[in-house]
């Protein structure tokens, strides 16, 4: 059984006994619902935090979907992610707007100045870096979202002040 593989980590939730009960309950509420898949991934997502991949895998056995739809979900949307975020996320806006208004240049400051690169939190936990698509206010370019409050015109030089909003 899935479940009890030797390959999925001992980190995994799907091996921690109260996530996985916490996870089987998710599934059982919701698999016989209409767009189950989508209902099953969102709560996942907001109650543990993180979808890793072998959850993925159990997730598409359970509800008897393919493995890459779960998977194409959970990608596509820049809400799922596979690995805990931290207390803050900062997400880079990568639309053509914010790009050629100077993204890789912020992206790279931000890199430097946290020592983590996209995709990573800080050693503490405290911000996770990502990247999202157009988030409709171009005009603003090149814009960041703070957790859930999208900051615009974000120079390099502005970052240590994004970052102090970041502080607790
Ligand atoms: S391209 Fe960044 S907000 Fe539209």
């Amino acid at each position: 059984m899935l479940a009890e593989n030797p390959n999925i980590p001992s980190s995994d939730p799907l091996t921690i006994p109260e996530k996985r009960i916490l996870i089987d309950q998710i599934l059982e509420n919701n698999k016989n619902i209409q767009g189950a898949t989508m209902v099953v991934l969102n709560e996942l997502q907001n109650q543990l935090g993180y979808i890793t991949e072998p959850m993925q895998k159990y997730v598409a056995q359970k509800l008897r979907v393919p493995v890459g739809a779960v998977h194409g979900v959970v990608t596509f949307y820049s809400f799922f992610t596979t690995k805990p975020r931290g207390r803050h996320t900062i997400k880079f806006c990568m639309g053509t707007a914010c790009y050629v208004g100077g993204m890789p240049q912020l992206i790279e400051k931000a890199k430097q100045m946290l020592s983590t690169e996209i995709g990573n939190t800080t050693p503490d936990g405290g911000i996770t870096l990502e990247v999202c698509r157009c988030v409709g206010a171009c005009s603003q370019a090149p814009v960041i979202v703070v957790d859930d409050e999208v900051e615009g015109r974000v120079r390099p030089n502005k970052f240590p002040q994004i970052l102090r909003k970041c502080q607790d």
